[in-house]
């Protein structure tokens, strides 16, 4: 069948090839893709967004399956656009934009998980509303969403530190973690008040902080039966052990050591199942990847945040340890036939080590040549942000370069992967020397 792969970024790289592996698989295309699909596929300029463009391309290219990379189309809608006669046919592995609200509201995931009672950090909801008063409140216990005076008198008394949230997608900017009540008021004012995340800060949820160790886990679901791909562990700080700014994930290693039998069954009976079961409750139609983000704490697992596609760079972790035919496995989301379906899973261990350009995640240029390619051995290179020109390719993002390794130990495969870091070369280059590091 003929496949269309919407992204084309990292992520969108390591599914290109493990869907092209698939002998179900004849043609990829993907849309917009990057020079390292280019090599797999065949990559077609049209954007994440543009629903018109991806019709007309479908339907005059025979796609059968469409796969949804990135976020942004699926709380846009893409599953529903698809529900039209002339694209019903074709398959779109996602969720439909109700299910989407799991990531593109963190509103809807909180009330979703307080309703299946899944695990979380306990939590209320703001607007900048001044007309809902106390009374109203109390009255109707519907109503969750309290007003902007109530926030502040909610900050005041919470305990230190305190974890703000823009509701909807802020290009994974919209977390403070603030440690003094006055930077927990500042950026509370900021979201709501002055619009800094936008439309996306009209609503804010303020939680409880927890503390432990993070890992996630990769639900794939029909929206009935599911099955668990490979756990993955990113490092989302730009500086060694854990310092600095936030970025998009500077690495990733796959399994993650601690999330052994034990805790992996906690995580199954109380959130994976229980999260299966609420879209069945809600009638959401959901047939793609669910990605937990988890926080251990004191041997129980939490959800973080729920996210409704695969991780970048986790992807670039889970796919090469899966061993199954995914292309076999999506095929069974459209009718629920997933129970049963077997996740074959590679015992090995993988890691990836992010390049990235210097200056990221704050200014960074563009356009630097990159070279080394071909004296790399034994990983796999994922391009993230490059770009083909006739000098050669050269850099085009933030995330340059995914460097994945498999090997029977995590060590060895971060060693080799950080050894062919060393061999791609360009201007301003950047990697972290210590992902893994706890490990
Ligand atoms: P998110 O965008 O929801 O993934 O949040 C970004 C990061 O903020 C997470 O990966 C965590 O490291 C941190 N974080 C979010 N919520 C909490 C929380 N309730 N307690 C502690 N850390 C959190
Ligand atoms: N690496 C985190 C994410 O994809 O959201």
């Amino acid at each position: 069948m003929n496949i269309l792969l919407i992204g084309g970024g990292g992520r969108e790289h390591a599914l290109a090839l493990k869907l092209s592996e698939s002998k179900l698989c004849s043609q990829i295309f993907i849309a917009p893709g990057n020079p390292g699909t280019a090599q797999i596929g065949t990559n077609v300029d049209i954007l994440v967004n543009d629903f018109e463009s991806q019709k007309t391309f479908c339907i005059n290219n025979k796609i059968e399956m469409v796969v949804v990379g990135p976020e942004d189309p699926l709380v846009n809608g893409i599953y529903n656009f698809f529900q039209q006669d002339s694209l019903k046919h074709i398959h779109v592995i996602g969720p439909s934009q109700h299910g989407a609200q799991l990531e593109g509201s963190k509103a809807f995931a909180k009330e979703f998980m307080m309703k299946m009672n899944i695990p979380t950090a306990s939590y209320r909801e703001f607007n900048n509303q001044s007309s809902v008063d106390s009374k109203q409140l109390a009255e109707n216990s519907q109503l969750t969403t309290n007003n902007y005076q109530q926030g502040i008198e909610y900050i005041k008394n919470h305990t230190l530190p305190i974890v703000l949230k823009a509701d909807g997608l802020a290009a994974g900017k919209g977390v403070v973690i603030a440690e003094t009540h006055d930077e927990a008021l500042q950026a509370f004012k900021e979201m709501l008040q002055e619009n800094k995340f936008g439309s996306a800060g009209s609503k804010v949820v303020i939680e409880e902080f927890l503390t432990g160790i993070e890992c996630s886990v990769f639900v794939l679901t029909d929206g009935e039966n599911y099955c668990l791909l490979p756990t993955a562990k990113d490092y989302k700080r730009i500086g060694e052990g854990d310092k600095g700014l936030n970025t998009g994930g500077m690495g990733a290693i796959s399994p993650v050591p601690f999330a052994d039998e034990i805790f992996m069954q906690k995580v199954i009976s109380r959130i994976v199942e229980p999260t299966i079961k609420g879209l069945q409750q809600e009638k959401i139609i959901y047939k793609g990847f669910v990605f937990i983000g988890l926080i251990k704490v004191n041997d129980e697992p939490f959800v973080i945040e729920y996210n409704c596609r695969m991780g970048d760079p986790e992807t670039e972790v889970v796919m090469p340890r899966l061993e199954s035919d995914l292309v076999e496995l999506l095929l069974k989301l459209k009718n629920n036939e997933l129970a049963g379906a077997e996740c074959k899973l590679s015992t090995k261990h993988a890691a990836t080590v992010m390049l990235v350009s210097g200056g990221y995640p704050e200014d960074f240029e563009k356009g630097q040549l990159m070279t080394g390619f071909e004296n790399c051995e034994n990983s796999i290179l994922f391009h993230a942000g490059t770009k083909q020109t006739s000098d050669g390719i050269v850099t085009n993002g933030g995330r340059v370069l995914a460097i994945t390794s498999l090997a029977d130990d995590l060590q060895t495969a971060l060693k080799t992967s950080k050894a062919n870091a060393e061999k791609i070369q360009y201007k301003g280059k950047y990697y972290r020397k210590d992902i893994g590091w706890e490990f």
